[in-house]
């Protein structure tokens, strides 16, 4: 009897942990092993042979790469945001998209609580001073900060991320405030947690926290009108995408003292270019989109979206997909 043909999948990057051996039992696998992503050309041509490709947030996979892909059924997203794939195409050509919501959840809680003990004590700029030679004594005014503990922390989208920072600021005796499209009341009673206007939420809170995705509606929803709103003692945090921050609006507030402080880990452009403005701000610190960068989570994101690959290609649909109406669609 004839084997039967294993369907394609390209990978577009090494990932971590052994769940691609899994796939492979089941499917040829070809995994791009750059560190930087594919180019365009490269993952047009791919997917012009694929049954599934499993991306990265720096892969876009917009309608001319679908339009290329006579065969492909699914796109799974090592990421629980999917801003890089177009869904309103995939769905119309019947292709699903997975993501890899949950796992990362308390991971970049944890990171985007680290920012903000970071934004509020000075850590990095402490560091800096030590590594340059500009520890010359104690002195008692020497890279004074703010307290964190007794602090107002405003939350900017109340998904499981917001929620889980959340617990971590009430946890450090914070006052908490939200602003989200929906209410939490069930989070609201539980972590005692306030719900308010956005221009409330920025006059009143020491810390601002972003988390929310980022679609039209997100897009630059914080420029110079939010940063003039905030505190001049504030800190600005942003783990979720950069292009919800007029950057050059970011940059106008911290150097003119609007706002005191940020901590971002993603920028309007990844990776930040090397000659960006924000590079030269003291009370800026960026980090390269590591929210989620721990060992066992990345692992577990990186199983995830294989087994939700592999559940499409034997015939199901992923655990985590985003467009599930697109099965319908499929000819
Ligand atoms: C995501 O999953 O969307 C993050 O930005 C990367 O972990």
């Amino acid at each position: 009897m004839p084997s039967r043909v294993k369907p394609r999948v390209f990978v577009s990057r090494q990932l971590p942990g052994s769940g691609l051996d899994r796939l492979r039992g089941e499917a040829e696998v070809t995994v791009w092993d750059d560190e930087l992503p594919p180019p365009y050309e490269r993952l047009l041509e791919e997917a012009g042979r694929s049954e599934a490709l499993i991306t990265l947030l720096t892969d876009r996979i917009d309608p001319p790469l679908m339009d290329a892909a006579p065969r492909l059924r699914v796109v799974s997203n090592v990421a629980v945001g999917y801003d890089n794939i177009d869904v309103a195409a995939a769905t119309q050509r019947g292709i699903l998209v997975a993501n890899t919501p949950g796992v990362l959840t308390e991971t970049t809680a944890d990171f985007a609580f680290a920012l903000l003990m970071a934004a509020a004590r000075r850590v990095v700029e402490g560091d800096r001073a030590t590594h340059e030679g500009r520890w010359r004594t104690w002195h008692p005014s020497f890279l004074l900060g703010q307290d964190i503990h007794g602090a107002t922390l405003g939350i900017v989208g109340l998904g499981a991320i917001g929620l889980a920072l959340a617990r971590r600021a009430r946890a450090f005796g914070m006052r908490v405030l939200y602003h989200d499209s929906v209410r939490r009341p069930e989070a609201e009673s539980d972590l005692n947690l306030a719900f308010v206007p956005l221009d409330e939420l920025l006059r009143e809170a020491d810390f601002v926290s972003v988390h929310v995705p980022l679609t039209d509606e997100t897009h630059h929803l914080f420029g110079r009108r939010e940063f003039r709103l905030m505190k001049r003692t504030a800190a600005f945090i942003n783990t979720s995408r950069g292009p919800v921050v007029d950057e050059a609006a970011l940059h106008h507030a911290l150097r003119s003292g609007e706002i005191a402080a940020a901590a971002i880990d993603v920028t309007e452009v990844e990776p930040l270019p090397a000659d960006s403005p924000l590079l030269d701000l003291p009370n800026l610190i960026v980090t390269p989109h590591i929210a989620s960068a721990s060992v066992a989570t990345r692992a577990r994101m990186a199983d995830m979206a294989i087994d939700n690959t592999l559940a499409v290609l034997r015939g199901g649909l992923p655990e985590h997909c985003v467009n599930p109406q697109a099965a319908a669609r499929r000819p």
